[in-house]
């Protein structure tokens, strides 16, 4: 995979995506999701003008952020309470903050490392029950809590829709729950439904496949 060549064609699409839904595309900024691999593809990448990573696994992204100065790390995976301390201040975004326990766990955790941590609310629009996420309905009286917390900032909300079906109406709920609680950042779209997200709104999205080609199993 031609990581350069990758970047190349995302960039043209995220454009043309932008084009057509009359925004700027300095409104969508490209997290390069570059999950199990090595730091050698993330050189090639940031080489290549590509400045945010993101990272599924906390003990990765300490190593990574170790070896790769220069970056702006957001964390985009799973998140266990008693791996918040190897996240908090390494990552400059945390895209799946979806419970209170963790938001607290993150607050304190800011709180005596002296900095704000920026989070995003991880919402589960399709109710998939393997899925993490608050449901959308919980959405409002989580963001209450967390604006309460100190050191920690909510900008906005994050998902991943269900693999099969249109993403679309997904995404535009997304939105509007976030237009509706004072919230800018939208995280969402992957490769396979990107330019979707970015017609529905979508300030960041997150794409591994697209630009590093398919994660081994
Ligand atoms: C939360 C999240 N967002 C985005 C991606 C990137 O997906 P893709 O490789 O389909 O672009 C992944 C991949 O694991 C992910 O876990």
């Amino acid at each position: 995979m031609d990581v350069a060549a990758g970047l190349t064609r995302v960039r043209e699409r995220i454009a043309a995506a932008c084009s057509r839904a009359g925004r700027d595309p300095a409104s969508v900024r490209l997290v390069a999701v570059s999950k199990t691999k090595p730091v050698e593809m993330l050189r090639a990448a940031q080489a290549a003008g590509q400045s945010i990573f993101g990272e599924n696994y906390a003990q990765d992204l300490r190593e990574k952020a170790d070896a790769l100065p220069g970056v702006e790390w957001h964390f985009i995976g799973a998140l266990q309470t008693n791996k918040a301390k190897l996240v908090v201040g390494r990552a400059a975004l945390i895209h799946t903050c979806d419970r209170i326990a963790l938001a607290q766990e993150l607050s304190k955790r800011a709180t005596s490392a002296g900095l704000t941590q920026r989070v995003l609310l991880e919402v589960n629009v399709g109710r998939e029950p393997q899925k993490a996420g608050a449901l959308p309905e919980d959405v409002p009286a989580l963001l209450e809590k967390v604006r309460a917390l100190p050191s920690l900032a909510p900008l906005g909300l994050m998902c991943i829709p269900p693999a099969e079906g249109d993403p679309r109406a997904h995404f535009r709920s997304l939105r509007q729950l976030g237009q509706g609680l004072g919230l800018t950042e939208l995280s969402m779209g992957m490769s396979a439904d990107y330019e979707i997200a970015i017609e529905e709104g979508a300030t960041l999205v997150r794409v591994g496949t697209a630009i590093f080609g398919e994660r081994g199993a």
